[in-house]
């Protein structure tokens, strides 16, 4: 079969778009074939663009030759038609489409395009599994509520956009083929072949173009930017994703706080959702103690107690030893234990294996007194303080973790999220934003057996914490902070380092010697010496925001072309072997 070109038609409606009002209107309309019914000779295409969908009638008895061109149609052939608007009959009314109450009847049909049978039906369902969605995504797409994730991402963007221009940012681009910015992951590597043996890394963000274009005076800077990170993925995470993000010269966090707290108004205003501003704050230290991590869900309490004195004289062996080896005893209680069967509490060890603990111990408060395995080892005393501490009432579960800090913190940090949610707690109704503060500026990484920067080495310390930089390093406090939205971390920034001498210092502090801080950072280090004014910036994960906005379960729900867990490209095959010409091009060998 010969296929009709478009010739001379221009499309003049969308599919989604015709109401009663266009009754009698001539029409072209474009698009896929999105299903296909025959009644007593009479074929019904639901026609389908981006728009939506619209019913389009071949009868025989209104135009012969259309509707014997119609008996090849098939699903997701591309046809173009002419005709008209009319009311739908009364019984065939379709409330559930927004063209539900017109029709169009077909004069003239063009086929533009067959289709294969697609290996999966253009619907919503979401019956088809993510591997055959990812390999035909190009499909996927076509799918209306992944055009819609589309377009409120295009939205998102252009909101923002919009918003850093009235405020005065510039959006300037910043290379892709760079060296490496240290953000905390792996590079992605690009070998050079004019250079052999050297390598680009991939941006794991601007940070230091960002930092430099400050050295240049532009003052206020933005970009929607590709950032790319070889780590361990997760639901909320990609390899390569786009960031929010932002510099400004001669700034406060106060106004940092206020530029994005009115970002983030307007761009969840765009979803409908009114937000409280200022955002309440919590400083690092408190985000830790009361909820065990530093991107807190506050929606529900469960908070944490810290009962580390109360129980140090324990007769447990678990609790002593922590103790005594300066580490943590925390507990949460559970209001309504009741909820908690003995086989909830005797699974929760298995929850919290994965961050290294050992063991949840529990206890039921009852009118009688506690019921529990550790009971016989406490006194009165400390089980009422226990009580006391944690807000226990009668009917309460108290949950125990014990071991070094971060291992209790992130245990509980989590039973509080999985227990919040198999008992309802969590209004997913609500929206709480907050600003994390007075991040310290390094963690103590065991593996490394020294210091590592938390946000990044170019934070800059708080200046009165600046003289115990090399004293007592792990207490100084940095100019970072964190927004968080129910329990996601969406973006994070800080003040940065813009003297040369404060930056060595730091560089040492992470174990960089002057010599590689030159041969890594020179051009940074120079670039500061030069009046370089104080700075400071951020940037927000944007796939983060549109999926958390569009509620999206998966990043790649709002991606057009993602990666899978691990990393790869379904439809393109990427990542693949190349071409041994390219290789010996680039003067490399595979040991693989
Ligand atoms: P940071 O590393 O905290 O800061 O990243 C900022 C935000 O980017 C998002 N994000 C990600 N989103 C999807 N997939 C990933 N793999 C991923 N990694 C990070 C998160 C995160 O909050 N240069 C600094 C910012 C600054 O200091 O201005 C930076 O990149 O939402
Ligand atoms: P055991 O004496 O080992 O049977 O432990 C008694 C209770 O303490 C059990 O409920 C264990 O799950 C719990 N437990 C064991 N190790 C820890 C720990 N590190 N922190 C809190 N509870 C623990």
């Amino acid at each position: 079969m010969s296929l009709d070109e478009l010739g001379d038609w221009q499309r003049t409606c969308e599919c989604g778009t015709p109401r009663r009002s266009d009754i009698g209107r001539e029409v072209f309309v474009m698009g896929w074939v999105h299903g296909r019914r025959d009644h007593g000779g009479v074929v019904f295409i639901d026609l389908r663009d981006r728009s939506g969908i619209l019913q389009i009638v071949f009868n025989p008895e209104e135009s012969r030759t259309a509707h014997e061109a119609a008996g090849v149609l098939r699903g997701e052939y591309v046809i173009a038609v002419r005709g008209t608007i009319r009311e739908r009959p009364p019984e065939t009314l379709n409330p559930s489409l927004a063209t539900g109450e017109v029709e169009v009847k077909a004069e003239e049909l063009r086929i533009l395009n067959e289709s294969a049978t697609p290996p999966f039906m253009i619907e919503d369902d979401g019956n088809v599994a993510e591997g055959t969605r990812l390999k035909y995504r190009y499909l996927d797409l076509r799918r209306p509520a992944a055009q819609e994730r589309l377009m409120f991402r295009h939205r998102l963007t252009k909101c923002v956009r919009d918003y850093l221009d009235r405020a005065g940012y510039v959006e300037i681009e910043t290379p892709i083929l760079t060296k490496s910015t240290p953000e905390g992951a792996r590079d992605y590597l690009v070998p050079s072949r004019v250079s052999p043996g050297n390598f680009f890394a991939l941006p794991q963000s601007p940070q230091l173009f960002k930092q430099l274009l400050m050295v240049s005076g532009v003052d206020r800077y933005f970009q929607i930017v590709k950032c790319f990170r070889d780590e361990d993925l997760r639901a909320d995470r990609q390899p390569e994703f786009t960031q929010i993000d932002i510099e400004a010269s001669f700034i406060t966090p106060e106004r940092i706080y206020e530029l994005i707290e009115g970002m983030l108004e307007a761009i969840f205003a765009l979803s409908g959702i009114e937000i409280q501003t200022p955002f309440p704050r919590l400083t690092y230290a408190e985000a830790i103690e009361r909820y065990g991590i530093d991107r807190p869900d506050v929606r529900f309490g469960l908070e944490l107690a810290d009962v580390t004195e109360i129980m140090r004289t324990a007769e447990l062996r678990v609790f002593r030893d922590a103790a005594d080896k300066g580490g943590l005893i925390k507990a949460l209680a559970v209001p309504d234990g009741s909820r908690l069967s003995r086989k909830d509490l005797d699974t929760l060890p298995d929850e919290v294996a994965q961050f290294g603990a050992k063991g949840v111990a529990w206890a039921r408060v009852t009118p009688e007194g506690w019921q529990s395995p550790i009971a016989k080892f406490l006194s009165e005393e400390q089980m009422k303080s226990v009580e006391i501490a944690t807000r226990a009432e009668p009917g309460s579960v108290i949950l125990f973790s014990a071991d070094k800090a971060k291992v209790v913190n992130d245990s509980l940090a989590h039973l509080r999220l999985v227990i919040g949610d198999r008992l309802g707690l969590i209004p997913h109704d609500q929206n709480a934003l907050l600003w994390v503060t007075d991040f310290p500026l390094f963690d103590y990484s065991e593996e490394d057996k020294r210091a590592v920067a938390i946000h990044h080495p170019f934070t800059a310390p708080r200046d009165e914490d600046l003289d115990r930089l090399e004293s007592d390093p792990l207490s100084v406090r940095s100019r970072a902070y964190d927004v968080v939205w129910n329990g996601t971390e969406l973006g994070g920034g800080s003040i940065r380092i813009h003297r040369t001498d404060v930056q060595q210092r730091v560089f040492r502090q992470l174990g960089i010697d002057d010599a590689e801080a030159r041969s890594k950072f020179g051009f940074l280090l120079d670039a500061l010496s030069y009046g370089a004014p104080p700075h400071g910036g951020i940037a927000l994960g944007l796939d983060r925001l549109a999926m958390l906005l569009s509620g999206s379960p998966s990043i790649r729900d709002v991606i057009a072309f993602p990666k899978t867990q691990r990393a790869a490209c379904l439809m393109t095959e990427a990542p693949s072997e190349v071409d041994p010409r390219q290789l010996r091009e680039l003067g490399l060998k595979l040991d693989v």
